[in-house]
């Protein structure tokens, strides 16, 4: 079920465009993490979501409900939405107060109040230093105690603007467990992130937004394995994106033209078109010499760098173009890779994803 739906949303500040054509739907329940470089217009979309700001032009529903429609309705659906900042906020008080004060604002009462922050205390982590002035805690926990305030509200909705931007591992790991909460308590979580692979463990969907564009929206397979153009799959970190132009295209098998050598790959792209090819490091084999072998592409270069990575060695190499690999590290000692070292590269036309350079949705 749809919760909020956006259609032609466009947000200008002083005559310059932030977000361009926004057309999206949050579903009910679900995880949604926008994932974009500094200044892509996370946060401005996420304002407009949470109703803080009006947008230059287009439409927010939520629930069914055109919010521009009626100040009061605004108000009503205000109180499903908690907004947590990029940058928290914590009062000069308590811990706990700091967690009390939405609860009180909407005049609860005090036991029911006691109970709520003693068992939220517990899930943030945070009940021994319940009386502990909260301008005193780490980024991390203060963090934690912005969002449980939130939480307090039980909102229907939670905006999570950058939840964990600067925070250690462990502390990351913590915020991550909170919003697993949110989403068991049945929350609808809109989050923004930097960080790629928090998108990937947490969203249950991911928009891609550059530039004020969202480029991509999809579960995070169809987002990391299937990027639709460049942006994207530079944003999602593809390591091997080589700029090409289609020169032939016979039912999809298609040969592409990369600036002196040939790429074959399954496209359905035409003759003409500036494309890139995206190629998985795990999918290249490395091998001493030229064999005989199913891979259509097949490459010969010099080892620039070799980093081991756990099991795993990363071998970057310069075919002429730069390539890189993933091998195990025992097929790596097998071979000798080494830097300065001659290999041969070969993939297979069907490990290649071939997107196109500019487009949009
Ligand atoms: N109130 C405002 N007035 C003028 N410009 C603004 C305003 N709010 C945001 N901007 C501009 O809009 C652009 C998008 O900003 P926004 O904060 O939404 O980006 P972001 O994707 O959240 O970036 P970051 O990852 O750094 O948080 C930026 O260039 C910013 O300077
Ligand atoms: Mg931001």
């Amino acid at each position: 079920m749809v919760l909020i739906k956006i259609s032609g949303l466009c947000q200008k500040y002083g005559g310059r465009t932030v977000l361009n054509n926004i057309n999206m739907a949050i579903e009910k329940g679900e995880v949604f993490a926008l994932i974009g470089p500094t200044g892509a217009g996370k946060t401005t979309l996420l304002r407009l979501m949470g109703f803080l700001e009006a947008p230059t032009t287009g439409e927010i529903y939520f629930d069914g409900a055109d919010i521009s429609v009626a100040k009061r309705v605004k108000l009503e659906v205000r109180r499903r939405i908690a907004f947590v900042l990029q940058k928290p906020v914590v009062f000069n008080m308590s811990i706990y107060d700091n967690i009390a004060c939405g609860l009180k604002w909407r005049g609860k009462k005090h036991p029911e109040i006691e109970a709520k922050i003693s068992h939220l205390l517990e899930v943030v982590g945070l009940s021994a230093l319940r009386h502990k002035n909260a301008r005193t805690l780490s980024g991390g926990e203060a963090q934690r105690v912005a969002i449980a305030r939130a939480l307090a509200v039980e909102p229907e909705v939670l905006l999570l603007d950058e939840p964990t931007a600067n925070l250690d591992p462990v502390s990351t790991a913590k915020i991550e467990q909170l919003v697993s909460h949110a989403v068991r308590l049945k929350m609808t979580v809109i989050m923004t992130t930097h960080d790629m692979s928090q998108g990937q463990r947490l969203a249950n969907r991911i928009g891609v937004l550059v530039n004020g564009e969202m480029l991509q929206v999809g579960n995070s397979s169809q987002i990391f394995a299937s990027p639709r153009n460049k942006k994207v799959a530079e944003l999602v970190g593809v390591e091997n994106i080589i700029d090409g132009v289609v020169t032939s295209n016979e039912e999809k098998a298609v040969t592409i033209d990369i600036g002196g050598a040939i790429i074959e790959a399954i496209s359905d792209l035409s003759v003409g078109e500036e494309i890139c090819a995206c190629v998985r490091p795990e999918d290249i084999t490395l091998t001493l010499s030229k064999t005989p072998s199913s891979a259509r592409n097949s490459f010969s270069g010099k080892i620039v760098r070799v980093i081991s990575i756990g099991p795993l060695m990363r071998v970057q190499i310069d075919c002429g173009f730069p390539l890189v690999a993933l091998v195990t590290t025992k097929s790596a000692e097998e071979l000798g890779l080494k830097s300065g070292r001659r290999v041969c590269a070969s993939f297979k036309a069907t490990g290649i994803h071939v997107v196109k350079k500019e487009e949009r949705i």
